[in-house]
């Protein structure tokens, strides 16, 4: 079926950390309906194989598709950097736009220094796909990158400017920060909700890159050259698909989404 500007963008994360790209695009494109997809029975997906996430970002591209996408969007760092392709094949004539380049596109656009810092999970960090991107767009950047495993767990547990926060932060940043870089990429779809700490901690002679951000900027001028923007102005629809609703999901969905989550659904997979 050919998509058409009325069709929803379909956007994907392995739990909620996605709802800061959803957030990020409902400001931007206030009128564009988005159907969310968060596999939040098998995450974390920052700490498991290749092959395994690969095989999860398939079956979720499957079901999105179904819902007649007209774009789809990898929120997911980690899915970005290690399965891409796997969206991409799937995907066949819709388009598909992932945070690392959008995140990429836009440190390569601000640093003045050509030194990049990027954090992550584990796997996004180990797949170097942010330096690859990075040095698609520019050569002579150099790459920084550092992987920050327990930020994860740290912000759904809301401890976003907490002492263990804090020195988790410092000890992350240091080795990136004596490299005298002027941006850091937030490579993670947690990381916008440390910003305010991060910041602080980085200094303001570092620019921050939020990704969510970038997405979403992306986003808008990417439907407007394919003609695929929605030019109606009414009230947008938004689905929320996930596959386990655990213990305070409601609470922890907000606070990325920064406003009430309603038409949430529960997908039973096998
Ligand atoms: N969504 C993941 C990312 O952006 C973080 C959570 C996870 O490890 O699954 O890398």
């Amino acid at each position: 079926m050919d998509s058409l500007p009325s069709h929803p963008i379909g956007v994907f994360d392995s739990g909620v950390g996605g709802l800061t790209v959803v957030r990020a695009l409902m400001e931007r494109l206030p009128f564009e309906d988005i159907v969310y997809f968060g596999d939040t029975a098998r995450v974390p997906y920052g700490v498991k194989s290749v092959d395994t996430i690969k095989h999860f970002t398939g079956q979720i591209t499957e079901f999105l598709l179904e819902k007649n996408v007209k774009l789809l969007i990898i929120a997911c760092n980690t899915m970005a950097a290690v399965a891409a392709d796997v969206v991409k094949q799937l995907a066949l004539d819709v388009p598909v736009l992932d945070v690392i380049e959008a995140g990429a596109r836009n440190a390569v656009a601000q640093t003045r220094s050509n030194a990049i810092g990027v954090i992550g999970t584990p796997t996004t960090v180990n797949s170097n796909a942010y330096a690859r991107s990075i040095h698609h767009l520019n050569p002579n950047v150099r790459v920084y990158s550092q992987a920050c495993p327990l930020f994860v767990p740290l912000v759904e547990e809301g401890w976003l400017d907490h002492p263990v926060t804090r020195l988790t932060a410092q000890e992350y940043l240091k080795p990136v920060l004596v490299e005298k870089i002027d941006t850091l990429v937030l490579g993670c779809t947690h990381y916008p909700l440390l910003k305010p700490l991060l910041q602080e901690l980085a200094g303001p002679q570092i620019q921050l890159v939020d990704s969510a951000v970038a997405m979403a900027d992306q986003t808008a001028q990417v439907l407007t050259e394919i003609g695929l923007a929605n030019p109606q102005r009414h009230l947008p629809n938004y689905e929320y698909y996930v596959t386990d609703i655990p213990l305070r999901f409601q609470t922890i969905g907000e606070r990325f989404l920064g406003r009430s989550l309603a038409n949430l659904q529960q997908v039973k997979w096998g």
